[in-house]
């Protein structure tokens, strides 16, 4: 049972795969959709191009010097902040961010966010606390922290569909069905978008440490027994909301 770091906010949800397995939890970030499909879908509902972004449970800051730098598909945020309960990996994330103007990082948690009333534009959680029923307290605070005509953005995991949607069902049989998960989102007044990315890794050894830090021992060897190849195709749900 992962205990929770001293300093971490109550309400923190413990996340063993990155908090024991950091530098696997960075590669794994290496290989979520190289494609860039959540990025470029998230900036067609809402562009955060010379505005303020919030990444939500940062983890160790891997998005943070994107989400001020722009990609292919838009220019940076003029300022991002970071929020992540976890002390050692907002440190992590300060480091990673030192010396780059635009760029704060501030331990906090969903349910308690260190930001003012209505000063967001675009919040982005990515794999972080808002995981449906239970995630109401954070999503009162999105309401008060976000600016009228701004967007919040949810990334997770969608059980419903792909070869990852199946290895998550076995590996996590207790976690809400999708249905649950899709009720509660849209009666909170949430959209729903459907994405499919993909896992890209660069060698075979690469996918199975990921698949060894996301999965217990005897479903990770299951996987890894009947798939080939050095990535996978994953199904994500992209929930949002405008404020
Ligand atoms: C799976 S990691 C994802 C990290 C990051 N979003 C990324 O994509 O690299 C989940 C993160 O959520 C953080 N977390 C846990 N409880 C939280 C809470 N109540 N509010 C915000 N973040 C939380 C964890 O500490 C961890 O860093």
């Amino acid at each position: 049972m992962t205990s929770l770091p001293p300093g971490a906010p109550r309400g923190t949800i413990p996340s063993p795969n990155i908090w024991e397995h950091t530098a696997t939890y960075e590669l794994e970030n290496t290989g979520v959709d190289r494609a860039g499909v959540v990025e470029r879908t998230m900036r067609g509902i809402d562009d955060w191009s010379g505005r303020t972004l919030l990444d939500l449970g940062c983890g160790a800051g891997f998005h943070l010097p994107r989400w001020a730098a722009g990609d292919a598909y838009g220019g940076g945020a003029a300022r991002v902040v970071g929020v992540e309960p976890h002390p050692h990996l907002a440190m992590l994330a300060r480091r990673r961010t030192r010396g780059r103007t635009g760029i704060e990082v501030l331990v906090g948690s969903a349910q308690e966010i260190p930001l003012p009333d209505r000063s967001v534009d675009v919040v982005q959680a990515r794999w972080a606390y808002f995981f449906g029923p239970g995630c109401e307290p954070g999503l009162a605070e999105l309401a008060r922290v976000v600016r009228r005509g701004g967007t919040a953005f949810v990334i997770d995991n969608d059980g419903s569909r792909s070869t990852f949607g199946r290895w998550f069902r076995r590996g996590y049989p207790d976690l809400d069905p999708p249905e649950v998960q899709e009720r509660f989102w849209s009666q909170h007044g949430w959209n729903r978008e459907p994405l499919d990315i993909a896992w890209t890794f660069d060698s075979r050894a690469d996918l199975e440490a990921v698949v060894r830090i996301e999965f217990d021992p005897a479903t990770a060897d299951a996987i890894l027994a009947e798939h080939e190849g050095t990535g996978v195709d994953y199904a994500v749900n992209l929930w949002w909301k405008r404020f």
